[in-house]
């Protein structure tokens, strides 16, 4: 195994003040995992890796950091960075796009084509608060990822699930009305659901602080809300609405556009 194919978390860079907020981030990860860290950049010059080197090393001493320089198209470089790759970070932005632009293209095709989980960081990432993890009906590698990193930092875990009214009748039939839902009783049911669904890692993670909280809400502002004091927000990055090969459900891509903190997508 060399030191471009060894697992490790993987972040790219491309001289913008975002990438280098991911490779702070990415280094910190690296530390807590333990793992190497590798920071990639695709063009022709490598100068702004020895920069983003020098402010990762800077603030996680301890962790054993290359660099990589390739060239080829930036996305199709990093996906195939990301075989190998146990967690990619990006950050939200890099030296393209416009003023105003939430999401650049690089990190749009992570997002969504990237063999393995991936973090956007959007500002200089916040280290306390709790990590989030949106919980629907399909949430599991999501859970699995969100209890480790929770763990990992001795952070609480905030588990949220949130709930409509159409959630609770389209996949029925069109029996009841809103107005004659007793709501209360919906709530109850949401709450027990998500509790089943957090049994089984309640047992694997004992030591995490679990907060679960079932809110009548869209997901987006629900997961919107949480995000302003955590450190971390974790979701899947396909929707229940989204079939295979549609690319991210608009949850995700709402975050990703929106989260004030880094958002990790895992498939
Ligand atoms: N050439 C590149 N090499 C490595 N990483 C890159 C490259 N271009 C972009 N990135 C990564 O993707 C992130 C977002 O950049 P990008 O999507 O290109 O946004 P923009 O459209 O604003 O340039 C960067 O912060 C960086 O992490
Ligand atoms: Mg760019």
């Amino acid at each position: 195994m060399t030191e471009s194919t060894e697992p490790a978390i993987v972040a790219g860079v491309d001289g913008s003040p975002s990438a280098l907020n991911a490779a702070r981030w990415a280094a910190h990860e690296a530390a807590l995992r333990p793992l190497p860290l590798r920071l990639v950049h695709v063009g022709t010059t490598g100068a702004c890796l020895g920069e983003a080197q020098e402010q990762a090393q800077a603030a996680e001493p301890g962790v054993r950091i290359h660099t990589r320089l390739r060239t080829g198209a930036a996305a199709a470089s990093l996906i195939d960075e990301a075989e190998t790759a146990r967690l990619m970070v990006l950050g939200s932005r890099g030296l393209g796009g416009f003023p105003g632009m939430l999401l650049g293209s690089v990190s749009s095709a992570l997002a969504t084509h990237a063999p393995c989980p991936v973090v956007v960081v959007r500002d200089a990432p916040p280290q306390r608060g709790p990590v989030v993890v949106g919980v629907d009906a399909s949430a599991s590698s999501d859970a699995a990822i969100a209890f480790d990193a929770a763990a990992r930092r001795q952070a609480p875990l905030i588990a949220l699930h949130t709930w409509t009214w159409t959630d609770m009748t389209l996949g029925e039939t069109w029996s009841v009305l809103p107005i004659d839902v007793d709501y209360a009783e919906v709530a109850e049911d949401e709450r027990r659901l998500l509790a089943e669904r957090l049994a089984g890692w309640r047992e694997k993670f004992p030591d995490v602080d679990l907060g679960q909280r079932a809110v009548r809400d869209r997901p987006v502002r629900g997961l919107l809300a949480e995000a302003r004091d955590a450190q971390l927000i974790v979701v899947g990055s396909r929707g229940r609405h989204a079939p295979d090969g549609m690319g991210l459900g608009s949850t995700s891509q709402a975050l990703l556009h929106h989260s004030p903190c880094p958002v990790a997508l895992v498939r």
